[in-house]
């Protein structure tokens, strides 16, 4: 044990559930994942909660611990599920059509998979074009959906014994929305819920059903939805941690493991290009332009933020960055993403480097909505509230408290998040300069 002082958390007893709106490639593959590792048929590989180390102290020391025996997380096997979705499909039928896994796999889980039913979502085809489902709630003010979501959570909670619960959007990407003047408060946003007021879109009445009941909610795509001043300060009155936006999976991942490296190297870049190809769902809805904006927006500024051009305008005052995405169904699941990126060094000399990454998409964000529902749910047992920026690893746009740039290197996001796993057990910060192990100041 360290000298600090410990973060009081309640213990990881009882049953956690997991909510998610949006039941379809990521979720499902999350789900039977877990179903998978729980029957010991497949490894948690990705996962950071399982497999993780986490060292502590002096090198010498050798204390590393394994993250879930450091931290008292839920254990999967109390883990339930659940969510929402506008098809009926039950979580295996949803798997089967996304395609992500293996049917033979699905087929090892298949009864408990069959039990994970979606609940009627809330939608409206205003904000996601290119989808039109008929399982949807009716009849009401976009109020009045809230109170019938916070009606389901309870319903769920009572029906499964459940101790505790998050919430991770999984839902299709939104269009592109600016923030409004009824995103500036929690009085107006609930009355412009009451108002059926166009900025509130479907993700935000699940999101406030969450925040509003003190249920952590993490937000896995682009859209604005929690990223607002009423959210910041419904999350502050019912002590609910919020982070978001958009699993860091992919083309994005990449980008933030090699561009600090060039940055580190003080190499410069002239030019990045990343193209790719991908045939689900999700690449069917970002092929309308305006969830693609959403979409777009999350992956440009990831770029200016890690090279800081304002720093460093020799280097990268003036690179071009573009981005495209191509909804090619061949594909399904199975993305192909092409970067070309133009980089120079001394005296200018012009180098290129090109990463073909052959990727899963559902298979990268699997482990990150595990990874997610458990920290969040440490995160509230902790008593934090609010933006968890230690959370930032996870995400192409992390949200920051505004005024805050966010951090997008992946590096000082995984240094934040271990950091404050020590923090919580009172164990010290680990600065990494070890000069304490040599003598070069006495
Ligand atoms: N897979 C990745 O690597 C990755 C990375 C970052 C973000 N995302 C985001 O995660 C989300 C899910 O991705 P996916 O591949 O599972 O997509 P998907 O299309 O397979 O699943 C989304 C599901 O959400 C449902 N849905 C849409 N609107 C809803 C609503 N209002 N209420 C309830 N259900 C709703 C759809 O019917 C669909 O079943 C997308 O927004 C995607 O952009 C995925």
């Amino acid at each position: 044990m360290g000298d600090m002082p410990e973060v009081k958390i309640a213990p990881a007893a009882g049953r956690l559930g997991v909510l998610t709106p949006g039941m379809g490639a990521v979720s499902t593959t999350f789900i039977a994942g877990v179903m998978a590792v729980r029957k010991g048929l497949e490894q948690p590989f990705g996962s950071l909660t399982q497999m993780g180390t986490i060292r502590l102290g002096k090198r010498t020391e050798e204390r590393i611990p394994k993250i879930k025996d450091f931290v008292d997380l839920a254990s999967l096997d109390n883990i339930v599920f659940g969510g929402w979705d506008i098809f009926e499909d039950n979580a295996y039928e949803a798997a089967v059509k996304a395609g992500a896994l293996d049917v033979r796999l699905l087929d090892q889980v298949r009864d408990e998979l069959e039990s994970v039913k979606p609940m009627k979502g809330v939608f409206d085809n205003t904000y996601v074009k290119k989808l039109d489902g008929e399982y949807v709630k009716r009849g009401g003010s976009k109020w009045d959906y809230a109170q019938m979501l916070m009606e389901d959570i309870q319903r769920f909670q009572e029906d499964n014994s459940l101790d505790r619960l998050v919430m991770i959007w999984c839902g299709s990407t939104e269009i592109f929305m600016e923030p409004h003047d009824v995103h500036k408060s929690l009085e107006a946003f609930e009355q412009a819920m009451k108002d059926d007021h166009p900025a509130i879109a479907p993700s935000m009445v699940y999101a406030y059903a969450a925040s509003k009941m003190g249920i952590p909610y993490a937000n896995g795509a682009p859209n604005l939805t929690a990223d607002i001043p009423a959210f910041y300060e419904l999350a502050k009155d019912t002590q609910t941690p919020i982070c978001g936006k958009d699993f860091k999976t992919g083309q994005t991942l990449m980008k933030t493991i090699v561009a600090p490296g060039l940055k580190a190297r003080m190499l410069g870049l002239s030019g990045w290009f990343s193209t790719n190809i991908l045939g689900n769902r999700d690449g069917e809805v970002l092929d309308d332009p305006e969830s693609f904006k959403t979409k777009e927006e999350s992956k440009l500024s990831v770029l200016d933020q890690i090279l800081q051009p304002d720093l460093y305008p020799e280097l990268y005052g003036d690179f071009y960055h573009k981005v495209r995405i191509n909804y090619y169904p061949p594909r399904g699941d199975n993305k192909e993403g092409w970067d070309n990126i133009d980089i120079f060094g001394w005296l200018g000399y012009p180098m290129q480097i090109k990463i073909n990454f052959l990727c899963r998409d559902s298979i990268l964000a699997a482990p990150i909505v595990l990874d997610l529902a458990l920290f969040m749910d440490l995160g509230k047992r902790a008593g934090f509230s609010g933006i968890q920026e230690w959370l930032s690893f996870y995400f192409k746009s992390p949200m920051t408290k505004p005024g805050l740039y966010p951090e997008h290197d992946l590096f000082i996001q995984q240094m934040k998040l271990k950091n404050t796993l020590r923090f919580m057990k009172g164990e010290e910060q680990i600065t990494h300069m070890g000069a304490d192990y040599y003598e070069y100041y006495q």
